[in-house]
């Protein structure tokens, strides 16, 4: 089978762990590298073996063949890179969040469908293993009914004084906590229960706007809860516990991408450990994932679909509007 050719936008912290990633997969290669500057585009070329080291987002594609790009820019970057890709007829993998609002993913989504060209949103959580069995053993019914569960993702940001400078604390691109890592607890609850019928949601602001404590409660049918926590204030556990009728399940931290988890059925009994450990940052998953579908002619994944990231940047968009985060120009 011909390797498959990728491109990376926007050569920052992600970009490099993806491309780290990129080098576990047998047919898979890095053939083009854009940024805003020609000579950290050249260093990363270098460094990761592409031909093509673009100084500019647009001069990526006037080198060798390519497959899908990787978009890894600020959040308020995603809309316009991902349709000046689509517009190219280039199969397009965008960072999460997708967009930064409910109307940026609809924009793309009706892109992606107008061009009739791939993209799905880098939820790369969907494509670990632990994660994969996780789902299957709780669709399945292994825990019962599934009636509650908890999710969190925290660190330890910069002080105070350094907020302005850093990406996660900066209104202008996006910054804040939920669409950071919120996004993934809110995505766990998704991926298990659906779509919420009820959202309630608190967040503490900085000066600036950008929220750095965020809890979001979803109620689904059945009085069913998810207790969703994302915070810049200090390291948490970033574990999950599912409860069910039967018995629970937790995630061991880092739950987005876990590499085993434990059920538990009943304090008499051992926990049953399932384990599925990998090399590298986990990112290669989603990377085979999106190979997969574009080699197989699809146009999003079955996995991760456009309507899934619909769903999820609707709960987002709401969450915002309660906590009051707004963006420039919202
Ligand atoms: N899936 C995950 O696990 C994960 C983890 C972290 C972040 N992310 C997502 O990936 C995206 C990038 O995050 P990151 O942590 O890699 O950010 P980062 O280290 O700041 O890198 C972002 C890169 O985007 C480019 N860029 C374009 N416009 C920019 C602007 N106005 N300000 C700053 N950089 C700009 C820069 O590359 P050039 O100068 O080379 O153009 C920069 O190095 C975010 O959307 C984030 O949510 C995902």
């Amino acid at each position: 089978m011909a390797t498959f050719n990728w491109a990376i936008l926007g050569l920052g912290n992600i970009a490099r762990k993806f491309a780290e990633d990129l080098q576990r997969i047998d047919d898979a290669q890095l053939v083009a590298v854009g940024s805003r500057s020609a000579e950290r585009a050249a260093a990363f070329a270098k460094e990761f073996g592409a031909d093509h080291a673009a100084g500019s987002y647009e001069d990526t594609f006037s080198g060798p063949r390519v497959d899908a790009v990787y978009i890894a820019t600020p959040h308020t970057g995603h809309k316009e890179l991902t349709l000046m890709c689509l517009e190219r007829g280039i199969p397009v993998l965008c960072e999460k969040p997708m967009g930064l609002n409910l109307q940026e993913v609809q924009d793309m989504v009706a892109a992606a469908r107008r061009c009739n060209v791939y993209l799905m949103e880098a939820l790369w959580s969907c494509f670990i293993p632990s994660i994969v069995e996780m789902k299957t053993l709780v669709d399945g019914g292994d825990l019962g009914t599934l009636e509650s569960l908890r999710a969190d993702f925290g660190f330890r940001g910069v002080p105070r004084d350094d907020f302005e400078r850093d990406r996660l604390y900066n209104p202008a691109l996006g910054g804040g906590a939920l669409l950071d890592i919120g996004i993934y607890p809110i995505w766990l609850a998704q991926y298990l229960f659906g779509s919420p019928e009820s959202i309630h949601a608190t967040a503490r602001l900085t000066d600036l706007g950008a929220d750095v404590d965020t809890q979001v409660t979803l109620r689904y049918p059945d009085g069913k809860l998810a207790h969703c926590y994302s915070t810049l204030l200090g390291d948490t556990k970033t574990d999950a516990l599912l409860l069910g009728t039967k018995g629970e399940l937790h995630i061991h931290g880092r739950f987005h991408n876990a590499q085993g988890f434990s059920v538990l059925q009943g304090t008499d009994q051992p926990p049953e450990n399932h384990y599925h450990s990998f090399e590298g940052n986990g990112y290669q998953f989603e990377a085979m994932a999106v190979m997969e579908d574009v080699r197989a002619g699809r146009k999003e994944s079955a996995r991760w679909s456009l309507d899934d990231s619909l769903l999820l940047h609707r709960t987002l968009t709401e969450v915002r509007e309660m906590i009051g985060v707004a963006y420039p120009g919202e």
